[in-house]
């Protein structure tokens, strides 16, 4: 029984990091790190999921969810930055858990990860299929309905008619292109991410800055609007089940942790390129939703709206021309954050195909482009999938549910780890210890119990073919129990 809680030791995973052909150059500063960080975390989640959070769940309240995410990110955050500094090698969470709670958990935490990275993707990839639809339209280039959306979306036309969708056509066109990028290798240079950063600030400052003007306060009336007798749709547990949703906005902090074998001096950076990152995006995102629900009435963002709904808030200023420029600079920010995800997958899969857990074909290396094309092309299908047939909706808050989880268990870590390695060298410490982790864990367990129940449903179902895989497959295989 034991065998399954087996640990791999700190000094050994350091030292497999710098294993093989593959040890990266330490080339990242703490400033690439908080840039590599912010192009990771605004992304679908502000520029789309608001809308629909704001329309169905909270109102103007909104804001006061981004709140409500924002502290269990804080403490998650702060975690995370303790494990970065003393446990500084790619894999992330899988990782942390591989050192401190054993091999069961750490497969736990990977197959969850899967939600968050490659679920996560697809959630990007439709939001940048409906912002594309919305920038064709200016040029007056209308793609069939059909096309644009699943086949459990619908769009009422002009006529009062109604049509369904079928299949997703640019969201899995993205989702292609992204990973044959990946597999050609092309690693986003920090020069590259920075600018798509700065651009994304720019377009979330110049949203406010221009936008605050036109507020019209008298959206904000009710603030907080009367709940509709169903639970999750306004009022107070409206409120916090969209903290739940808009959580996928925050998403990515952690991101920066899987480049600490790129990080010059991780043990100092590492935390700084995590916190920092959290803090600038927290504020941004907070003044963005005061804004937006302050410009269009939080009903106006119901429908397919909900996915554009920055669209949907400009024009409530004078400044329409800046719709094509924001939407322009909204879909090669996406760009960059559907890397991300899928980079971070295969690098996730890489780690546990490397360690015996899954099947070679995740680890096997291309020879000339040296990437893991054959997990990116099996992502690609399966992301694919995803992206062309199941709606936004569903895709982000099964991203959030897994992230929320896989938050939890490292918070966990933390605590487990300065109960069993209390001397273990930290560079950065997590502070108020116990206190940090354990109300990490109870307000990212609290907007889980507030998300609906059939996204629960669906976090079961996909834990429940985990564990079945792992009993069946990965725990025959594992390099680690199987090590005399
Ligand atoms: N936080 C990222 C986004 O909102 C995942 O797109």
């Amino acid at each position: 029984m034991s065998d399954y809680f087996k640990r791999k030791s700190i000094p050994q995973l350091i030292s497999e990091s710098h294993d093989g052909e593959h040890s990266l150059h330490r080339t990242l500063s703490a400033f690439n790190l908080v840039t590599l960080g912010i192009g990771a975390i605004i992304g679908a989640g502000l520029f789309s999921i608001t809308g629909g959070a704001a329309a169905h769940n909270a109102g103007p309240a909104v804001t006061i969810s981004f709140i409500v995410a924002a502290i269990g990110c804080g403490f998650a955050g702060l975690c995370y930055a303790e494990f970065a500094s003393m446990i500084p090698v790619a894999g992330s969470a899988y990782t942390y858990a591989y050192a401190t709670m054993g091999e069961f958990i750490a497969w736990v935490i990977g197959w969850d990860l899967v939600l968050e990275y490659a679920v996560g993707g697809a959630t990007v990839a439709i939001s940048w299929s409906r912002y594309l639809v919305k920038l064709l339209e200016y040029y007056e280039i209308y793609l069939p309905a059909q096309l644009v959306m699943s086949p459990f979306d619908t769009v009422t036309c002009g006529d009062g008619s109604i049509v369904h969708g079928m299949i997703n056509v640019p969201a899995v066109f993205i989702v292609v292109v992204v990973s044959m990028l990946l597999i050609k290798g092309t690693r986003e240079s920090a020069f590259v991410n920075n600018i798509i950063v700065a651009l994304k600030v720019t377009v979330v400052m110049v949203f406010i800055g221009l936008g605050w003007a036109y507020i019209n306060t008298a959206n904000y009336t009710p603030y907080i609007p009367i709940n509709t007798g169903t639970f999750g749709e306004f009022g107070w547990s409206g409120i916090i089940r969209a903290a739940g949703i808009i959580f996928f906005a925050y998403i990515g902090f952690d991101a920066v942790s899987t480049a600490a074998q790129e990080a010059k001096n991780p043990g100092r950076d590492m935390p700084i390129g995590i916190l920092v990152s959290l803090a600038i995006c927290t504020v941004l995102y907070i003044l963005f939703a005061h804004v937006m629900t302050g410009l269009a009435n939080y009903k106006e963002f119901q429908g397919q709206d909900g996915i554009a709904p920055v669209a949907v808030a400009i024009r409530h200023t004078p400044y329409i021309w800046l719709q094509q420029a924001v939407i322009i600079a909204i879909l090669a920010g996406y760009s960059s954050v559907i890397m991300v995800m899928l980079m971070g997958q295969s690098r996730v899969f890489f780690s546990m195909s490397k360690d015996g857990l899954l099947p070679k074909v995740f680890s096997e290396v291309h020879t000339t482009f040296k990437t893991p094309y054959k997990s990116n092309l099996l992502f690609m299908v399966f992301v694919s999938l995803f992206a062309a047939f199941v709606p936004a909706r569903v895709v982000g808050e099964m991203t959030s549910i897994g992230t929320l989880f896989a938050f939890i268990l490292v918070c966990a870590g933390v605590l487990y780890m300065r109960y069993k390695m209390p001397d273990a060298p930290r560079v950065f410490k997590t502070p108020f210890v116990p206190v940090v982790p354990i109300l990490g864990i109870l307000v990212c367990f609290g907007m889980m119990v507030f998300l609906p129940g059939d996204t629960w449903l669906r976090l079961i179902i996909w834990m429940a073919i985990g564990l079945a895989i792992y009993f069946l497959y990965s725990a025959k295989r594992s390099k680690l129990r199987n090590q005399k």
